[in-house]
């Protein structure tokens, strides 16, 4: 059998807890994958980096193509970037993709949830680029280049069409950035025009959009967003499926793709035991998803979805962490889903 080398990068705060877990439920499955531990955030300092994304963690991914990674705190002050901005530009992994579904016996306030969001994750006001202009005026920079632009919007449609959704809306404020965002939705109706007639395409001012999403979510499928949006959206996708503990995500390029949960460090958590897994569970399954279509191994289809299988299952045997209405505690879950593998 054919295994795949992970880089495997715990974070911080409740990281090594959800990584741990994660890690042995692919254990468990039987997964095609080995780890080399890799580390970003204030882990990486701890160990003596001088920087909270070191070189060799960079290198590392490069070299193997994939990572599956804890949250990570970037240290507030201090000069330090967000690890997560800077792994995303440096890697060039320019497609933010988060799944929003419903999951069994997780009740929320709507049933049947199923939404992707799918984030510019390059540019946009992430550029990093502020001013001071006066002790008392800033100005940050909204950046959009054509580049990025059609390049989200392809990927977008592609995603759409391989996964069999039928529609891609565009949330936006084009009606007061007319040029920065008004760049993204004529780049992403340039690519529907051009090349996905057979999916429908709409583009939605991003405030009535919120709005049209907490009152009925399924009036939505693909939700293409610049990168701020994006992040906001991802967020309240989350809430309407049972939060942050159940939102994976995945940061996907060209070449390389880093998997993580949604969740930040949770440092009001972390160290406790009481940290909700399944979002980086969730995560694995999707990177296994993600080895077996682009590199052709049916094994690791076959585990993504015996994952998936047993965390429905717990879920549906009413098996919950604290955050889903539950009592077990991250080990006791894992232990939850191993049982049904
Ligand atoms: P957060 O997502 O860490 O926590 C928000 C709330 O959700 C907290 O009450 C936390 O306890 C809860 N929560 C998060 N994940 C959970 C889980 N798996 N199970 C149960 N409860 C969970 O967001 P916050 O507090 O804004 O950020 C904390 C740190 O995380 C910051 O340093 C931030 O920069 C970093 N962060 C890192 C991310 C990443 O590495 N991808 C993403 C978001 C934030």
């Amino acid at each position: 059998m054919t295994t795949h080398t992970v880089v495997m990068i715990p974070g911080d705060g409740i990281g090594p807890e959800v990584t741990a877990s994660a890690r042995r439920i692919l254990e468990a499955a039987e997964a095609p994958v080995t780890f080399v531990e890799r580390h970003a955030g204030v882990a990486a300092l701890e160990r003596g980096a001088d920087h909270v994304l070191p070189q060799d963690t960079i290198e590392a991914v490069r070299e193997h193509g994939v990572a599956l990674k804890g949250p990570c705190t970037t240290p507030v002050g201090g000069g330090f970037s967000s690890v997560n901005v800077a792994l995303r530009k440096k890697l060039n992994l320019y497609a933010a993709v988060r799944p929003v579904r419903s999951l069994p016996g997780v009740k929320t306030r709507f049933e049947n949830v199923d939404l992707i969001v799918v984030r510019e994750n390059t540019e946009g006001l992430y550029s990093g680029i502020e001013n001071r202009i006066t002790e008392d005026v800033i100005v940050s920079m909204k950046v959009a280049t054509r580049e990025a632009c059609l390049r989200i919007a392809q990927w977008a449609f592609r995603y759409a069409t391989d996964r069999g959704r039928e529609k891609v809306t565009s949330f936006h404020k084009a009606n007061i950035m007319k040029l920065s965002d008004g760049l993204f939705i004529e780049q992403s109706r340039l690519v529907h025009e051009r090349d996905y007639r057979n999916i429908r395409y709409e583009e939605v001012i991003i405030d009535a959009g919120s709005m049209r999403i907490v009152q009925d979510p399924s009036q939505f499928d693909i939700i293409l967003c610049e990168n701020l949006y994006g992040d906001i959206m991802s967020d309240l996708c989350a809430g309407l499926v049972g939060g942050l503990g159940v939102t994976p995500g995945a940061n996907i390029g060209d070449t390389d793709a880093v998997f993580e949960a949604v969740h930040g460090s949770a440092p009001d958590i972390a160290g406790q035991d009481v940290a909700n897994p399944l979002a980086i569970v969730m995560s694995a399954a999707m990177m296994l998803n993600h080895i077996s279509e682009s590199r052709n191994d049916e094994n690791a289809r076959k585990s993504a979805k015996r994952i998936k299988g047993a965390y429905n299952s717990a879920l549906e045997d009413g098996q919950k962490t604290r955050d889903l209405g539950g009592d077990l505690g991250t080990r006791a879950f894992t232990d939850a889903v191993i049982e049904r593998l």
